[in-house]
């Protein structure tokens, strides 16, 4: 079955075709993070006028090859995200669900990110811990099988990827601040300036990344020269620390068979090694996508929607800016 997966929760439009839940037809994405880039972060005005530019002709692209009869259903991401930016990627959905006369499912993005780990010919195992790091989200959940979610923990405040882009702004790397980070920690030593990992010795599977962010204020101010290679290495050191420690505190207490890694974050190569490291000693098999479907784009909402297929009426679809992951199970 070949779903079409919409995706436009924040500052990139995306369309993908994906068949079975796992092979991947096509993969559009249009990207306006340049645009964003001048003006130091997402004004969401901006991002959502983007959105209209870009969803039809990537759908289009997306769909070139395919007859409208080959695709069987419509997924499309419904939050968590910014409202004018989702409405598009919605209502467009909605439009093509009534006209095509196909089956709708609305997606919950965060849980869809994990999915990006069905993607590359191996199948995880059941019982898994999934580890979502994105721009506004930091989550730890247990998964016992398809859609069945328990959340572990999360943030209490500022998400990884929003500790990487405020204190990438801090610095004077601009936006988005994970990949100014990562590409100046190349050379920079980590060991140089002493920064906090927050909450990495409490027994729970929550995060804080705030405090570092203001540690980071506070050197700058006092310090009459910052190294700033090093500074980022330690920022990037501090944040793959924490969340290598708590996957794999998670992953050992339910003795699970799969830890999947999704999320923008998840691009940073530091912590795809440290987790390489340090994780599958506990019998289970790590899971980390290729970078380019950590990022946002729409393979994993086709193929979340394939294997928890669960359609509404076009009717009943709306876009919801603050939507959780969603528990199902005790
Ligand atoms: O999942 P995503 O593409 O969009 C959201 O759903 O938020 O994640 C975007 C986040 C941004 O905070 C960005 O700085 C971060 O992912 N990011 C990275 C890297 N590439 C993107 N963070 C650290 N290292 C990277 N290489
Ligand atoms: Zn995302």
């Amino acid at each position: 079955m070949c779903i079409l997966g919409i995706e436009t929760s924040c500052d990139e439009t995306a369309a993908a075709v994906v068949k079975n839940g796992i092979k991947i037809l096509s993969n559009v994405v249009a990207s306006s993070t340049d645009l964003h880039a001048k003006t130091g972060g997402i004004i969401p005005e901006v991002a959502a006028r983007e959105q209209v530019k870009w969803i039809v002709p990537v759908i289009e692209k997306s769909i070139a090859s395919l007859k409208s009869k080959d695709i069987k259903a419509i997924a499309v991401t419904h939050g968590p995200g910014l409202i004018g930016s989702l409405l598009v990627g919605v209502e467009t959905a909605k439009t093509l669900a009534y006209v095509w006369k196909k089956p709708i499912v609305p997606i919950n993005h965060l849980q869809a990110h994990l999915y990006a780990n069905w993607l590359e010919g191996k199948t995880p195992q059941f019982p898994a811990i999934g580890l979502v790091v994105s721009g506004g989200h930091t989550d730890l959940v247990l998964m016992k099988s398809h859609g069945q979610f328990k959340w572990l923990g999360g943030t209490r405040d500022d998400a990884a990827g929003e500790c990487f882009d405020k204190t990438a702004r801090v610095l004077g790397l601009g936006y988005p601040g994970g990949p100014a980070i990562s590409r100046l920690a190349q050379k920079g030593n980590p060991n140089t300036y002493d920064l906090p990992r927050p909450m990495i010795n409490q027994k729970n599977y929550d995060f804080s990344f705030s405090g570092l962010k203001t540690a980071v204020i506070n050197l700058m101010r006092k310090a009459k020269k910052v190294e700033k290679k090093d500074l980022a290495a330690g920022i990037q050191q501090s944040i793959v620390d924490v969340l290598v420690a708590k996957t794999a505190r998670a992953a050992k207490k339910h003795r699970v068979k799969s830890v999947l890694l999704a999320g923008g974050v998840v691009a940073n190569q530091r912590l795809r090694e440290q987790m390489k490291e340090k994780l599958p000693t506990l019998d289970n098999q790590l899971f980390i996508p290729a970078t380019k479907l950590c990022t946002d784009n729409a393979t994993y909402v086709a193929s979340y929607a394939h294997f928890n297929f669960k359609p509404i009426s076009w009717q009943k679809i709306e876009a919801d800016p603050s939507l959780r992951i969603v528990e199902v199970i005790e």
